[in-house]
């Protein structure tokens, strides 16, 4: 096999990119496309926006972008968006499915000057292939040992500049080698229940629905923080309004709605609610370990850090101790629970690690 065939590009290894009517897709249609259509990330739009303009004058590449925030609040869209503004190709690929050096290479070679390359989950990479990704972002430059033993050949090849934008959850789960070839680190936070209110707002009109602002607010209130949420809250509240031939999503129709997806009035859900009741009925309030609640809730520990628990927090429900976490009283009142007697316990300088 020669080398054009060792790493010729495997279809399933980069996510074809989204154009014309491909765009219509579940997520696609709502995505904005620019940054100007970018509701919410005040800090993060403004900084992108000097950066994109600064490169675009320069007729330069951008430099490699690193996004990091929980699931749903726009790593992709951003990446999207970086593309369409640098006039630039993008290439869509995750770090679990690259499995082999070559895979990466097939990737590499086959962008044009200027194109973006989206590796999502970043952070899931196996080392070997991280070490392709030095050379080729810091010189631009393809380092491959083809073979195995004496007849084990070194290929290098020149690069186009190329713009690697990677997402993570979190920046620590990355090699330090690796976070320090990103010269632009940027991090998302959860949106502010009026962010979402308006991506509802514009995402109701691009699916011709008539939504009204008591509607919105509604939807904005109970999507934990996260416009991916809000959109999928919103196409299933369609479903509710058209069947039950409401003319128009209103609060109440959105309640009504939202009660029937269990989803309660703070935006909690069927997996919050078994995350703080375990906590609460069979842990008399906490501190439990990470380990032991996923295994109660039988939910992974990943998924529980990253999914379930930022919002909890956020909202008021849930501590995170050395110990593990807690329920506070926040979360009896909102669960109708009573409190234990004397109250809960307050973490001491004397608790241990989770
Ligand atoms: N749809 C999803 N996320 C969005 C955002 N941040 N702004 C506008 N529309 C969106």
């Amino acid at each position: 096999m020669n080398f054009e065939e060792e790493i010729h590009a495997d279809e399933r290894l980069v996510a074809p990119e989204p154009t014309g009517r491909d765009r219509g897709g579940a997520d696609n249609s709502l995505r904005p496309r620019l940054l100007a259509e970018y509701i919410g990330q005040e800090h993060l739009r403004k900084s992108l926006d000097v950066f994109i303009r600064a490169a675009k004058a320069r007729g330069e590449a951008l430099d490699h972008v690193l996004f990091h925030g929980y699931p749903g609040l726009g790593k992709t869209t951003l990446s999207y968006i970086i593309a369409n503004e640098m006039q630039a190709g993008i290439k869509v690929t995750s770090g679990p499915v690259i499995e082999r050096q070559g895979d990466l290479a097939a990737i590499l070679t086959s962008l044009q000057e200027g194109d973006v390359l989206f590796i999502d989950e970043i952070h899931r990479l196996n080392h070997a292939i991280e070490e392709i990704l030095y050379p080729a972002m810091e010189d631009f430059q393809l380092d491959l040992i083809i073979g195995q033993g004496p007849g084990a050949r070194s290929v290098k090849m020149d690069l186009p500049r190329f713009t690697l934008v990677g997402a993570t959850t979190r920046t620590g789960l990355l090699t330090p080698p690796l976070r320090d070839r990103f010269g632009i680190i940027l991090r998302l936070e959860l949106y502010e229940p009026e962010e979402l209110v308006r991506i509802v707002q514009r995402s109701a009109v691009i699916l011709g629905m008539n939504v009204d602002a008591g509607g919105a607010l509604e939807l904005g209130r109970r999507s934990r923080g996260t416009p991916r949420i809000a959109n999928r809250l919103l196409r299933r509240v369609r479903d509710f309004a058209e069947v039950g031939r409401h003319q128009s999503v209103t609060a109440e129709v959105a309640d009504e709605a939202l009660n029937l997806l269990n989803v309660d009035r703070f935006g909690l859900d069927d997996m919050d609610r078994r995350i703080m009741l375990a906590i609460i009925d069979k842990f008399q309030g906490g501190p439990i370990g990470l380990e032991t609640l996923a295994t109660v809730v039988c939910e992974e520990k990943n998924t529980l850090e990253d999914v379930y628990e930022p919002f909890l927090i956020q909202s008021g429900f849930l501590t995170r101790t050395p110990r593990g976490r807690m329920a506070t009283m926040n979360a009896y009142e909102h669960f109708g629970r009573s409190l234990p007697r004397g109250a809960m316990r307050q973490p001491t300088l004397f608790d241990g690690g989770d």
